[in-house]
């Protein structure tokens, strides 16, 4: 991936070059991108994505960490529960364990109190807020969205969301940056409330794999892809499986046509006076 990667943003900026080459000759270009709030983010060729092609699992787990340990502070995943995880990122133990550090409020009990318990399996993963006000108290006023279903949720999806995390740079000059926001060319409008999460090194990936930026930004991008279409490693199976049968049935059925249309293709009437 990660040269496939190099080869796609080398060739981009090939185009970008021609680009600004062809926005100096006709100004008109020139207002058009200008005018333009936000750069389209670069398409990129996940490994996940072919007809036939299924999620890097071990990516998975690395993601499943970085949103653990990094995005889980400000967003929630509520739609994920842990018995989903179990044989895609970690094993019914290791989740089992992950679950029970979790305090999780449950009940009413017989005497109609609510009380905390340790975390199950069958429970959703925890979120850092209590209700949406405090997770806008929290962040200057901006709601941490829940990134269950956010690649969905998004034009170019899994794509946007790695340039996002990847793409914080300094306001160009001229650009007023309110307190509290950030410069980021690929959010709407440029300026976001999400401060840079990510940092080289930020997180110690336990298979040994160097956690840069932009590894941490594929890992937690395939993961929230997972997340938001769990079920396309068997529907693309599925997919196969069918496609089989069914060419397999429409070879029989033109085979079953021939055959019993031959003796009537093959006859010779001829007519007697
Ligand atoms: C310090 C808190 C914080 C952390 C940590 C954080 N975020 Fe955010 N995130 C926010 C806030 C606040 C917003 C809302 C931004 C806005 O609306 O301006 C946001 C928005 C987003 C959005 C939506 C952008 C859009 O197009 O609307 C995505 C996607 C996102 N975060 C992904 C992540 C991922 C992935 C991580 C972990 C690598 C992460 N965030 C870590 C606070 C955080």
């Amino acid at each position: 991936m990660a040269t496939r990667l190099r080869s796609v943003l080398s060739k981009h900026a090939n185009k970008a070059a021609a680009a600004v080459a062809a926005t100096t000759a006709t100004s008109a270009a020139a207002v058009t991108l200008l005018s333009d709030d936000v750069v389209h983010p670069l398409h990129l060729p996940w490994d996940h994505t072919g007809l036939l092609s299924s999620y890097d699992c071990a990516s998975l787990r690395r993601g499943f960490q970085v949103y653990r340990q990094v995005c889980a502070t400000c967003h929630s995943l509520e739609r994920i529960h842990y018995r989903e995880l179990v044989g895609v990122t970690h094993s019914t133990d290791e989740l089992v364990e992950m679950a029970s550090e979790v305090d999780v409020v449950d009940g009413p009990n017989d005497e109609g109190e609510m009380f905390e318990r340790p975390g199950k399996l069958t429970d959703p993963l925890p979120s850092p807020y209590a209700n949406e006000e405090a997770g806008r108290a929290a962040n200057g006023g901006a709601l941490p969205p829940d990134l269950s279903l956010m690649v969905k949720a998004r034009h170019s999806g899994q794509d946007y969301l790695f340039s996002l995390l990847t793409g914080y740079c300094d306001a160009p000059a001229g650009k007023p940056m309110m307190p509290g926001l950030y410069y980021n060319p690929y959010f709407p409008g440029g300026a976001i409330a999400m401060p840079p999460p990510l940092n080289d090194g930020g997180v110690d990936y336990e298979d040994g794999t160097p956690a840069t930026i932009s590894q941490q930004a594929k890992d937690v991008v395939q993961f929230l892809n997972w997340c938001a279409e769990p079920e396309a490693d068997t529907r693309k199976k599925q997919a196969a499986q069918y496609m089989l049968v069914i060419g397999f049935t429409a070879l029989m059925t033109g085979y079953y046509k021939r055959f019993k249309w031959s003796p009537y293709k093959t006859r010779a009437i001829t007519y007697v006076k």
